[in-house]
């Protein structure tokens, strides 16, 4: 039997991060990378030392309540809205996550939505590939210029900054953002960004990016009423969290023509798309791609494993959030 503290994996991990888990935890891995349910995800905290789940665990209250031997949740992941942090506070069980390690990319996906629906690169290659171009013309699917355009952040944090200075410093973009609270002129110089509040900001920007954290606060904060106030001809980016958008009253602004077009990386009822959203030419979809690159979905795994170290060493994690 192992005295080094066992860790349950909830799904496959890029190779380098097993290996080092396995190197350093009794780790228990899952190489089907099949989902837990919530009776496994109840036995793991029973039999395990620390769990490192992802977006895809829904941790409530419920599993936590179960007879448990974890102290410790290192989340795969820089949102954990997954985790139901204030159970697991109650339980004094910790709760790190992932930040830092994929600010870069996934604001690099967020320009990548921005851009494709601006420019129409997905109905472009799909036009394309099923073999309708016919060749160069003058009015054929002309999209909406982005350079010198108006952007509007929601959650001006590391993302949401590292979008701002893509958008600012590569595109001539003026920021906009609003915030729960200003941001400190210090941490976003050069951007010449301006805090608006939530409802002058949709009608002052040309595209809005969602990059808040999914909480009971902004929990729709897109819905019927917030879209309305947006500017006619709008887009609206989202590779935050699915629950920041009432997806039924995304589809009916765009149907009505309000907004443009919209680009989305997460969804309310992941895996699952609203139907009518896959059936839209103006709304490019992708799979939860944020983070999806091997550098950063090594360096968030490593992170996660520097916050068990820290952990079982009685040291404090260095991304403790409960
Ligand atoms: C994140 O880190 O929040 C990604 O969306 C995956 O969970």
């Amino acid at each position: 039997m192992s005295d080094r503290p066992r860790v349950v994996v909830t799904r496959r991990l890029p190779q380098p991060v097993e290996d080092e888990l396995m190197r350093l935890f009794d780790a228990r891995l899952n190489p089907d990378d099949e989902p837990l349910s919530a009776e496994e995800l109840k036995q793991a905290i029973a039999s395990a030392d620390a769990l490192l789940p992802t977006v895809t665990d829904r941790v409530t209250a419920e599993v936590l309540g179960a007879p448990r031997r974890t102290r410790i949740i290192a989340n795969f992941g820089v949102g954990y809205n997954n985790i139901d942090v204030e159970a697991a506070r109650a339980q004094g069980i910790a709760v790190t996550n992932t930040p830092g390690a994929l600010t870069d990319c996934t604001a690099d996906l967020a320009m990548t939505l921005l851009l494709s629906v601006a420019r129409r690169a997905g109905e472009g290659e799909r036009h394309l590939r099923e073999g309708s171009w016919t060749g160069w013309r003058p009015t054929h699917m002309m999209g909406t210029k982005v350079t010198g355009k108006t952007l509007g952040i929601i959650g001006l944090g590391r993302i949401g900054q590292a979008v701002a200075r893509r958008a600012h410093h590569g595109f001539g973009m003026r920021i906009l953002y609003h915030n729960r609270t200003p941001v400190p002129d210090e941490q976003i110089a050069g951007l010449d960004a301006e805090f608006r509040s939530l409802e002058d900001l949709l009608a002052e920007s040309d595209f809005v990016s969602l990059h808040c954290p999914a909480t009971p606060d902004t929990r729709q904060m897109i819905n019927a009423s917030t879209l309305e106030l947006m500017k006619p001809g709008a887009f609206l980016i989202n590779s935050a969290r699915g629950d920041v958008v009432d997806e039924a009253a995304l589809v009916d602004a765009l149907r009505s023509g309000a907004l443009a077009g919209a680009g989305l990386d997460v969804y309310e009822g992941e895996p699952a798309v609203t139907p009518a959203l896959v059936e839209m030419d103006n709304v490019v979809l992708l799979p939860h791609l944020g983070s999806a690159t091997t550098e950063t979905r090594v360096a968030m795994g490593m992170r996660a494993v520097a916050n068990l170290q820290a952990f079982f060493n009685g040291d404090p994690p260095p991304d403790r959030v409960a």
